[in-house]
């Protein structure tokens, strides 16, 4: 359990602040409300009081026998302000102090998470762009906005992050730091695939497998926060994009080499986190297959194409590439042992290897694996949340992309 202050500024987006609010509880934290005086105005204290079990106030008046200007945010772990309007972030580059939210920014020493919200020509206007860059460089995180329809009419980014979007990120630096959040992936272009593809049988059926994606959104959000370009071909996957992720959805696993090969090219990273079918029905029934009355009639496979390996055959210099490998042991060769095969079998420059089982790894928030590259090292990640095991990927990543001789440290 960690102690953490939620911001709320005031932009229409504060009304998403209460879903954050919940997720931030129900993670177990102590959450402590500090909306400002405008964000009362789109939800009320008596929400936040309720969720948060906690008094809320935006004065630096009140309470003053208990000195809460200065000792909330002494006592955070974590500063989290969703959403942070363009005044907000203006008033946190001067160091103002003229409200309990202002104050709690200037005291805290601890990690703060900035998540913007605002009308696109705010967020592209020099003066925020620049308020950004200094926040950024004493250290505050401030995330990427969203792309996608604004309060009127009007689409383009500046929308507040999904909340839980925002939740996996606060458990992350809880977790890890800040540093896990550091922007050391800014300018890179980085394809993830992710989820599990399915092959139709008929129009109602398909062969399908247990990825529910959320290692591949966890990748993609993590790399998007450390400032990628982020290109997610998510596969039958039920979660939103995370926030300034370009989305592609596909089905099959052709839909999906479709995509792969076409986004490729301009690629210096891409990652295979799809679970991709081996086989595929050789025939998909226009109508829905009948039971019949005698036996049922077997299905006939046909191999589907590799299409890491094909992706790797194209490599070009520079280019890292990222397979998983959700293993299971036998009697023949460990969990790892397999994983070592694998690396090499595909080309890979670092191999994921989960072990896998009826109730770990699949549609969990959390994940262990180690991390085995082409030079013989592994590095193991112990269970934990999987933004954890994304940014641990993300470091190895950034010094491989950095000095591609790079071990795993
Ligand atoms: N993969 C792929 N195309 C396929 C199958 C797998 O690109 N047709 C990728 C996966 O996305 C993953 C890696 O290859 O990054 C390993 O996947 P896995 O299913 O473990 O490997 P397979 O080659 O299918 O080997 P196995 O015989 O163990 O299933």
């Amino acid at each position: 359990m960690a102690r953490v202050v939620l911001g709320v500024a005031g932009g229409i987006a504060a009304y998403k602040s209460a879903f954050l609010l919940r997720l931030l509880t129900e993670a177990g934290h102590d959450v402590r409300v500090v909306p400002t005086a405008s964000a009362l105005r789109f939800v009320g204290a008596a929400t936040f009081e309720a969720l948060s079990h906690h008094p809320v106030t935006s004065e630096v008046f009140d309470d003053v026998d208990q000195v809460a200007h200065v000792r909330i945010g002494q006592e955070a772990d974590l500063i989290v302000v969703a959403p942070a309007t363009a005044d907000l972030l203006a008033r946190t580059v001067h160091g103002r102090a003229d409200d309990l939210l202002a104050a709690t920014l200037l005291v805290a020493r601890c990690p703060v998470l900035l998540a913007p919200a605002m009308h696109t020509e705010m967020w592209e206007h020099p003066a925020t762009t620049a308020n950004v860059a200094t926040l950024r460089e004493r250290g505050v995180l401030v995330l990427p906005p969203a792309d996608g329809r604004l309060t009127g009419a009007d689409t383009g980014p500046g929308r507040m992050p999904d909340p839980a979007d925002i939740a996996a990120l606060v458990e992350l630096v809880l977790h890890a730091g800040p540093e896990a959040l550091r922007r050391d992936l800014d300018g890179r272009r980085i394809l993830i695939s992710a989820g599990g593809t399915r092959e139709p049988l008929d129009p109602v059926r398909f062969l399908g497998n247990r990825s529910s994606g959320k290692q591949g959104l966890a990748l993609a959000r993590v790399a998007a926060a450390r400032g990628a370009e982020v290109t997610l071909v998510a596969a039958n996957v039920d979660q939103p994009a995370p926030a300034g992720v370009r989305l592609i959805e596909v089905s099959t696993a052709e839909q999906l080499r479709t995509a792969m090969l076409a986004e490729v090219k301009r690629a210096d990273v891409v990652v295979m986190a799809a679970a991709v079918a081996d086989f595929r029905p050789t025939i998909v029934s226009n109508g829905k297959i009948k039971k019949g009355s005698g036996d049922p009639e077997p299905i006939e496979l046909a191999r589907n194409p590799d299409i890491l390996s094909e992706l790797v055959a194209g490599r070009r210099l520079g280019q890292v590439f990222v397979g998983f490998a959700a293993e299971t042991g036998d009697a023949e060769r460990s969990v790892l042992q397999h994983g070592a095969v694998k690396l090499a079998a595909k080309g890979v420059d670092l191999l994921v290897v989960n072990e896998v089982g009826a109730e770990i790894t699949f549609d969990r928030p959390d994940n262990a694996a180690t991390i085995l590259s082409a030079d013989g090292e592994q590095i193991t990640v112990p269970r934990g949340p999987k933004a954890v095991l994304a940014a641990r990927l993300w470091d190895i990543v950034t010094a491989r992309l950095a000095d591609p001789g790079s071990g795993l440290s």
